[in-house]
């Protein structure tokens, strides 16, 4: 096993005479790359009984990935960041071969988080034990739309991953973000359905000061490309805008027409959908909550995004 630990001194500073600040509790840091290893210090800080926190990424690692790392600091007294490219949840190999991969930045910024992480970065043979292949899951309809369809599999292959790391690490606590809110809602009925004992939490969508929604991705574009790719969630605003004076089909009409006349974007989907079981409604019902959601490429990246309408 490698394994890494990183302390940081805890420091007194002195201001003035009369106030003393303590720098904050110092940083613990674990590098785990063997499941059986994890497993086995987990077990030995669960018969202490403290509480564990799991946040599942595939690395890369920006503020999205670490706001879900400060709630679950906050919340638990271990956090285990898994840190791992799930090859089953790719439905285009091309997409796989490009993901970026830098393990050693992503350790970094963690280090720089105050309290108790334990990476987990293993290899695939050894989360899969030997069989990297995707179990089937019925979503109850959730992977019917969106992502679904234009993505083949890839729900089974993220459910199989998760359900893996959550049996692995058997956690208080998991941390999605919204920004994935398909995958949140999929998750999320996962883990009750298999009674996993897990309360999952849903984040909110950190973004650039210009609106676009961070994301590993966002590091293949060109900065003309990343600063065109604010157009996604200017639509989304825009839908928003519009949510209680125009129906449904008229909005979904205008933001593909103006995806349709944008020179850089191919538009994969627009949809207005119900939050909870993610229909699709022609009008709204009321007193239901409801979502809109982007799927579009620009220069080859494929990006996604969602808002909240009302
Ligand atoms: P990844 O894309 O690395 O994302 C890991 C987690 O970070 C997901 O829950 C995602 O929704 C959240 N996240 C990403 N960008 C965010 C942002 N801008 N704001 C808030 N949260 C954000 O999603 C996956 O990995 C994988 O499918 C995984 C669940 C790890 C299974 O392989």
């Amino acid at each position: 096993m490698l394994k890494k630990t990183v302390h940081k001194d805890k420091k007194l500073l002195w201001i003035s005479p009369f106030v003393v600040f303590l720098s904050p509790q110092p940083a613990q840091m674990q590098l785990y790359k063997s499941t059986r290893d994890l497993q086995k210090a987990l077990r030995s800080e669960k018969s202490k009984k403290r509480r564990v926190g799991l946040v599942p990424t595939m690395g890369a690692l920006h503020l999205g990935h670490l706001s879900l790392v400060k709630r679950s600091l906050y919340q638990n007294d271990i956090t285990v960041v898994s840190i791992f490219v799930n090859p089953t949840q790719f439905n285009d190999e091309n997409d796989l071969a490009a993901y970026p991969r830098m393990l050693e930045k992503d350790l970094i910024l963690l280090s720089a988080e105050q309290g108790e992480i334990w990476v987990y970065a293993p290899q695939a043979e050894d989360i899969y034990d030997g069989n990297i292949s995707s179990k089937k899951y019925d979503f109850n309809n959730l992977d019917q739309v969106m992502e679904g369809p234009n993505r083949p599999g890839h729900f089974n292959g993220v459910a199989t991953i998760v359900e893996r790391l959550l049996r692995i690490t058997r956690p208080n606590h998991a941390y999605f973000g919204e920004k994935d809110y398909q995958q949140l809602l999929i998750i999320s009925r996962v883990a009750k359905q298999m009674r996993l004992g897990v309360k999952i939490v849903g984040c909110a969508i950190i973004r650039e000061s210009s609106g676009l929604a961070m994301s590993s991705r966002n590091q293949r574009l060109s900065p003309a490309a990343q600063s065109k790719a604010t157009f996604i969630y200017q639509q989304l605003l825009w839908a928003k805008r519009r949510f209680t004076s125009m129906s449904l089909p008229k909005i979904k009409e205008a933001v593909i027409t103006a995806f349709q006349n944008h020179p850089s974007f191919e538009l994969e989907y627009f949809e207005i959908n119900e939050a909870l079981k993610l229909s699709a409604h022609q009008e709204r019902i009321k007193n239901k909550k409801y979502r809109a959601f982007i799927a579009a490429k620009i220069d080859g990246v494929r990006l996604i995004d969602n808002l909240a309408m009302n």
